[in-house]
C-alpha cells in the first residue's frame, strides 16, 4: 500500500481564505481583527516565524501589531507591554513567542495574557477549559491536526488514537481534542514500554517527540492515519535537510494517509493562529463564531 498524501499546505491556503471572509464580513460592520506578536531577542527561526505570521495576518485583512523588544528586556518591561495589549480594544490575539530568555519567567508572562486574547491557548485558563470540554482557545498545532483529521476520516468517534509526546504546546491539548472527538486515546512518550506495539494498535497516530524519524513503518498500524507534527533540521549526505519525527518512506508503505514533512501540519499552526484570532475577535463583539475553524 502507498499512503495517500495529506497535503497540508493546500488545507492551510483553504482555511485562510475562510478567516478572509470570516475578516471581510467583520470589516464590513466596522470591526477589524487585530493579532499583536511579541517578539523578545534575536532569535534567527522565531524572527523567521514572526515576520511570516506578520505577513498572512495582513494577507487575510487583519491588522498585525508587532512588538520587538531586546533581549535584556526586564519581566516588567515586558508584563506592562501585555497589560498595554490587554486593554487595547484593536487587539483580539496576544502571542508572546516562545521560547523567551532564560531571566524571564515564562509561564508568568503567558498567564499574564488575557485568556480572551491568548490565541496560543497557553494560558492556565484555556488549558483547564480544555481539559474540562469548555468553550476555550485552543493551541494552534493541536487545532490545525484535529482539522485535519476531520477532513480526511469525518467522524472520528471511536477510533483508537495514540499521541507520541506529552508536551503542553502539542502533546497534552492534541489528547483533549481527540478525546473531546470520541476517540480512545492514549499518550505514549520517551518511557512508554513496547512503543511500537503501542503505536501499531493506533488508527490514528499523532508523532510528536522532537525525534527525527523515530516513528518508522513498523509502529504502523496498515490503513492507519498518520499525523507528524515534527519539523527536524538534520545534515544529510552534506546537505541540511528538514524531516518529521516519522519516517516518511517505510510509513508511508503501511499507513492510510500521511502527512509529509514539509507541507503537512506546520503550514495549519499560522492558519489557526488566524482562525482563532477571528474567533477571538467575534466572541469579543458578541458575534456567532465561524464555522468549521474552531475546536
Ligand atoms: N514558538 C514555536 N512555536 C510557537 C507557538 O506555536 N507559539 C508561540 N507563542 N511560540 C512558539
Amino acid at each position: 500500500m502507498t499512503a495517500a498524501v495529506i497535503d497540508g499546505k493546500a488545507f492551510a491556503a483553504e482555511v485562510r481564505s475562510r478567516v478572509a471572509a470570516g475578516v471581510a464580513g467583520l470589516v464590513a460592520k466596522g470591526i477589524t481583527p487585530g493579532l499583536a506578536v511579541v517578539l523578545v531577542g534575536e532569535d534567527p527561526a522565531s524572527q523567521v516565524y514572526v515576520r511570516s505570521k506578520g505577513k498572512m495576518t495582513v494577507e487575510v485583512g487583519m491588522n498585525s501589531f508587532e512588538h520587538k523588544l531586546d533581549a535584556s528586556v526586564s519581566q516588567d518591561e515586558l508584563l506592562a507591554l501585555i497589560a498595554q495589549l490587554n486593554a487595547d480594544p484593536a487587539v483580539h490575539g496576544i502571542l508572546v513567542q516562545l521560547p523567551l530568555p532564560g531571566h524571564l519567567e515564562e509561564a508568568a508572562v503567558i498567564n499574564a495574557i488575557d485568556p480572551a486574547k491568548d490565541v496560543d491557548g497557553f494560558h492556565i485558563s484555556n488549558v483547564g477549559l480544555l481539559a474540562t470540554g469548555q468553550k476555550s482557545m485552543v493551541p494552534c498545532t493541536p487545532l490545525g491536526c484535529l482539522m485535519l483529521l476531520r477532513d480526511r476520516l469525518g467522524d472520528l468517534s471511536g477510533l483508537n488514537a495514540v499521541v507520541v509526546g506529552r508536551s503542553n504546546i502539542v502533546g497534552k491539548p492534541m489528547a483533549q481534542l481527540l478525546l473531546g472527538d470520541s476517540c480512545t486515546v492514549t499518550i505514549a512518550h520517551s518511557r512508554t514500554k513496547d512503543l511500537k506495539e503501542v503505536c501499531k494498535r493506533a488508527d490514528i497516530l499523532v508523532a510528536a517527540v522532537g525525534r527525527p524519524e523515530m516513528i518508522t513503518g513498523d509502529y504502523v498500524k496498515p490503513g492507519a492515519t498518520v499525523i507528524d507534527v515534527g519539523i527536524n533540521r538534520i545534515e544529510r549526505d552534506g546537505k541540511q535537510k528538514l524531516v518529521g519525527d516519522v519516517d516518511y518512506a517505510s510509513a508511508a508503505e503501511v499507513a492510510g494517509a500521511i502527512t509529509p514533512v514539509p507541507g503537512g501540519v506546520g503550514p495549519m499552526t499560522i492558519a489557526c493562529l488566524l482562525a482563532n484570532t477571528l474567533t477571538a475577535c467575534c466572541r469579543a463583539n458578541g458575534l456567532p463564531e465561524p464555522e468549521g475553524l474552531t475546536a
